[in-house]
């Protein structure tokens, strides 16, 4: 049995984060999300892991990834030249994958589910395929299947009418049969080669496709708000703030409110930080407020008069107030890059693009 995480998507909806590191390397509780996967596909005894990636991302990858890697796995890097939809990914891995069986995850999904529920099922009712599926409340945003008598009789891809909200999530077995339905199916509407079409043309040729279903929480990191959501639920689950080896900097001066997870040499100075705060290394933090937000390396906060909340600092960002009582400000402005100044603490990310 092998594994296969694909990565190589362009996540429009995470720019301007996505445009310097893959959406798969993007930091969930200061640990790259795919690395939850590639840990969960290790606890199924997989040892050949293949990611498939775009070309120039190879050395990143290697470099994020070593410290998550262990001596019982082994990753396989496969070029993806362009995205064309996670059919076409897979079929990119056609030749390493071989004759095994394969557990397929979506490098940006985080699935607490143990993979065993789905292995288990796979091996037991030997199907050739199967998927996991779980409630959800915008069903447009999903592959959704359709289910009578407990089989999948239908799957359709971000249905403007979905006929249920069971959707399809990241996380797949199937036999090498898919590749089959892989060159079978042309690209959808949106132009891409969609898993969907490919399990729909496996269940119209009469091969046996299950399904498992999860009730544990499953995350799609592929909004700011729902990157924002998994870090929240990873730092209240697994957070290490109970032990003081989750903060790994001095922080004089400052309150410290758990959830929150600190990386390596920061400077954390005369502030309240958290609940759900997670900042990576290098970071600067001084006389700021910040709750639920996400610090990348070296980002650098300083002398803030506002209370930060919901908020997402790329590597290296500086926001620094310099007088106290400022009533100018001088910005530099990336593409894509957002601010919402607001006292409506409900707006979201997601409903003001
Ligand atoms: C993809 C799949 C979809 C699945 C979803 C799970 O969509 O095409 O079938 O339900 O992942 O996260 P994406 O969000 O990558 O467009």
């Amino acid at each position: 049995m092998k594994g296969l995480i694909l990565t190589a998507g362009n996540g429009t909806r995470l720019r301007p984060l996505s445009q310097t590191k893959p959406k798969p390397l993007l930091p969930v509780a200061n640990r790259p999300v795919i690395s939850y996967g590639i840990e969960q596909l290790s606890n199924l005894g997989i040892q050949d892991i293949g990611l498939v990636i775009k070309p120039q991302q190879e050395e990143l990858f290697r470099k994020s990834l070593h410290a998550y890697t262990n001596k019982n796995v082994r990753i396989h890097y496969i070029y993806q030249q362009e995205p064309k939809g996670i059919a076409h990914a897979v079929a990119q891995a056609e030749d390493f994958i071989g004759s095994d069986p394969m557990v397929l995850l979506l490098g940006d999904n985080l699935i607490d589910e143990p993979l065993d529920l789905i292995q288990e099922s796979f091996q037991k009712e030997s199907t050739h395929g199967t998927v996991m599926v779980t409630e959800v409340s915008k069903p447009e945003d999903y592959g959704i299947a359709k289910i009578k008598d407990n089989k999948i009789i239908e799957l359709e891809e971000k249905p403007k009418e979905p006929k249920s909200n069971l959707a399809v999530i990241g996380a797949y077995m199937f036999q090498p049969t898919i590749f089959k339905a892989i060159h079978a199916i042309s690209p959808s509407a949106r132009g891409e080669y969609e898993i969907t079409d490919a399990i729909q043309w496996m269940i119209d040729q009469g091969y046996t496709i299950n399904h498992v279903k999860t009730t544990k929480p499953t995350f799609d990191v592929g909004t700011i708000d729902r990157w924002l959501e998994a870090n929240q639920w990873m730092l209240k689950h697994y957070s290490r703030t109970t032990d003081d080896d989750f903060i790994d900097s001095k922080t004089d001066g400052s309150v410290i409110i758990p959830p929150v997870d600190i990386g390596e040499n920061c400077t954390i100075d005369n502030s309240v930080i958290g609940p759900y705060v997670s900042i990576e290394s290098d970071a600067i933090v001084k006389n700021c407020v910040l709750k639920n937000s996400i610090l990348l390396k070296g980002s650098h906060l300083e002398n803030i008069p506002y209370e930060i909340t919901d908020s997402i600092f790329g590597e290296k960002a500086v926001i620094v107030g310099l007088d106290g009582d400022e009533e100018v400000m001088h910005l530099v402005f990336g593409d894509e890059s957002k601010v919402i100044i607001t006292n409506d603490r409900t707006k979201k990310h997601d409903n003001t693009e």
